[in-house]
């Protein structure tokens, strides 16, 4: 029976992790997934984390099972961050669980909007490769809108039209900020008039928020998320540590929902609980508590956001000097300046792209996105060149 499946392709975004990593080439350049570097081209292991790793070697009473639903400690910890206001929870209509990753969310959050009788996602688009797959696995169709228009903004035109054509029973899929792979994220006042819309065409907003902290910071990068929530009935939230905490591989996320009565939310995460049963049982515990222990403690919060801050920092320094170089041939690197976030498309082909790799030790998605966040001032001018060199 096994010999009747299919060979698939390998995903081309983690398999340019093993074609990188076999390049022998002293100054290769990796731009492919979204893992932050520090300007010395390292992910090193947050400070916050190596401290609550430790308390949490030396403090853990066992490692007996959990539930579905995992650390709630952690699920809890994370909610006035996300949701900001004195009541995150708004008296009971918000409630969560931890999840494998941000990915882990995001399936569940899909399944979730399935079982409760979506049958299409709208979804801006080019969007995370992974979101297609996911909504294609789960038999749901996605309908797809622009995300940029020809500015260089949000289009939103096309997403007032695609919201307008849509309705109960459908659902959209929303970057809460450092939108991947483009960095062209909504304005407050786009958000303002995103939350009526989906108010007003009776659409599940799921919103992915996998890069807070690495926009605008903490509080503005859940500027979407908070306006959305505050303006619609119902909500999915999927939430990833992995880039905030740099704890990609660890899987820390979590999955939020809003019922528009506390019953409703009640039945929303007993479903979560029964698909998380189904898929993984319950989430790889040791990355969720060691956030838990950080975000319990004021002095390990404050270290994890200084640590954020400069991570930003870097990101954004990095997109201004881009932004600033006027000698990158044909490719207009100016956008990237009003960018957010990780990430940046680039209007580079396959053959452009496919140089880059061979004659430069550049590595990029062949989608002809960049992760910003590994490049360095130290590596800039070389990939400003190679750029220069490729679209000439
Ligand atoms: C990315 O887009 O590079 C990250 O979200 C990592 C991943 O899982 O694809």
């Amino acid at each position: 029976m096994l010999d009747t499946l299919n060979q698939q392709p390998p995903d081309t975004l983690l398999a340019l992790i093993k074609l990188f990593n076999a390049d022998p080439s002293p100054d290769k350049i990796d731009l492919g997934v979204g893992v932050y570097r520090t300007a010395d081209g390292a992910t090193p292991v947050f400070a916050a984390i190596k401290a609550a790793e430790r308390r949490l070697a030396d403090t853990q009473p066992t490692k007996a099972y959990l539930g579905p639903e995992g650390d709630m400690g952690f699920v809890y910890a994370l909610m006035p961050h996300i949701f900001g206001g004195d009541d995150p929870a708004r008296g009971g209509l918000i409630d969560g669980m931890q999840t494998p990753g941000g990915t882990g969310a995001v399936r569940l959050a899909v399944a979730l909007a399935k079982k409760a009788g979506a049958t299409r996602v709208l979804m801006g688009t080019p969007s995370w490769p992974n979101h297609a797959q996911i909504m294609g696995d789960l038999s749901l169709e996605v309908l797809p809108f622009a995300h940029a228009a020809a500015d260089g903004s949000a289009d939103m035109a096309t997403l007032r039209a695609a919201l307008e054509s849509a309705g109960a029973g459908d659902a959209v899929l929303l970057h809460g900020c450092c939108h991947n792979p483009t960095g062209i994220d909504y304005t407050p006042e786009q958000w303002d008039e995103i939350a009526a819309l989906v108010k007003s065409s009776g659409v599940l907003p799921i919103l992915d928020l996998a890069y807070q902290g690495l926009g605008l910071g903490m509080e503005d990068d859940a500027y979407g998320v908070r306006k959305v929530l505050a303006t619609v009935p119902e909500a999915l939230v999927a939430y990833s540590c992995d880039k905030n905490f740099g704890l990609y591989r660890d899987r820390v996320g979590a999955l939020y929902a809003m019922g528009k009565d506390t019953d409703v939310t009640a039945r929303i995460m007993s479903n979560g609980w029964a698909l998380a049963r189904a898929n993984w049982s319950m989430p790889p515990d040791h990355g969720a508590a060691a956030v838990r222990l950080i975000l319990d403690d004021e002095a390990l919060t404050a270290s994890w956001l200084e640590e954020l801050d400069s991570m930003r920092a870097r990101i954004n320094q990095v997109r201004e000097k881009l932004a600033a170089s006027s000698n990158a041939g044909a490719v207009d690197l100016t956008p990237l300046g009003r960018q957010r976030g990780m990430f940046a498309m680039l209007p580079l082909d396959k053959d452009q792209i496919l140089t880059l790799r061979n004659e430069h030790a550049i590595y990029m998605a062949g989608s002809g996105r960049i992760n910003v966040a590994c490049l360095t001032m130290g590596n800039i001018d070389k990939f400003v060149g190679a750029l220069a060199a490729v679209s000439a």
